[in-house]
């Protein structure tokens, strides 16, 4: 691993998130280059990891593989600038929620590979998950060189690119329902006299049992939930609330909601 040569363009969160894993898997720090707009963020990378911080002209001419990894209302601005001065072949991977393989194509030289990948935060832990989808140029090879640098962050999938707002609805998004529902959870256990911390050690290390559990077993979620809900139990009782509050139709609302909110970020940008 580690024979190309990757620039992170625009290294905020998600851009870090990608430097770091790739350093934590092995990835040799001469082999990254990082640009940024800021000149105290370009130092905060320096010193923080050890990689090359440049401008986005150098880093395009030295790379073999840029990772665009700006907001995606920074995306059309960064592309002018660089987008004239891309080799023709050079491997294009957008992080950028919601825009399209298209809008980068329109931008840069004819041909031009460009790959779109959809994390996640937990790339944090290397517990990522992230959705490859190719572009029109883009072929096995291109695919196998994406998995190749986001599999050390956590797990890859390869999804067709009309899938993609689906997955930054599910995926991309996802982390967020997961603290929002252990929030509550916390919430419920002060309720009934927990002390918060107890209530919170309870609750976290509960998460990370059942998301193992269902890692592992490969159980579908419903066996796995049946086996905790005795006849006449507890579980049922709550179970049974949970469905009078519609907590199962709120989250199909939910994620339409974040699927149709990627849309019209795309559609503004
Ligand atoms: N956060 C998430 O959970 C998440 C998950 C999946 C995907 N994404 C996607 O990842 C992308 C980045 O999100 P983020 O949360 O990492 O945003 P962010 O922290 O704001 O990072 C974007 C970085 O790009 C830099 N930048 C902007 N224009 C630039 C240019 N022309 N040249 C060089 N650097 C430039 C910015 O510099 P300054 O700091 O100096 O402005 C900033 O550091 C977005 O497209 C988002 O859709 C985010």
């Amino acid at each position: 691993m580690g024979g190309h040569t990757v620039a992170v363009i625009g290294a905020g969160k998600i851009g870090e998130l990608m430097l770091s894993g790739l350093l934590r898997s092995g990835w040799p720090v001469e082999r990254l280059l990082a640009t940024a707009r800021r000149p105290a963020r370009a130092q905060e990378l320096a010193d923080r990891y050890g990689v090359r911080v440049v401008d986005n002209p150098t880093a395009v001419a030295e790379a073999d593989v840029l990772a665009v990894s700006v907001k995606p209302q920074d995306a059309a601005a960064l592309l002018d600038e660089i987008g004239p001065k891309v080799p023709a072949g050079k491997l294009v991977i957008s992080l950028c929620a919601g825009l399209p393989t298209a809008f980068f194509n329109r931008r840069l030289p004819e041909g031009t590979p460009v790959v779109r990948v959809m994390t996640n935060t937990p790339a944090l832990v290397d517990q990522a998950m992230s959705a490859i989808s190719p572009g029109a140029h883009a072929t096995g090879t291109h695919l196998a060189l994406a998995e190749e640098m986001f599999s050390p962050l956590g797990a890859t999938v390869r999804v067709p690119e009309s899938q993609q707002d689906a997955v930054t609805a599910l995926s991309g998004s996802g982390p967020a329902y997961f603290y929002l529902l252990v929030e509550a959870m916390i919430d419920a256990g002060i309720l009934l006299g927990l002390p918060r911390q107890v209530a919170h050690e309870l609750i976290v290390q509960t998460a990370i049992g059942s998301a193992v559990m269902l890692r592992d077993s490969g159980e579908h979620p419903v066996k796995l939930r049946e086996a905790v809900t005795s006849p006449a139990g507890t579980t049922i009782s709550a179970i049974r609330e949970l469905e009078n509050h519609g907590v199962r139709a709120a989250m199909l609302a939910a994620l339409e909601a974040a699927r149709d909110r990627a849309r019209e970020l795309a559609a503004q940008v």
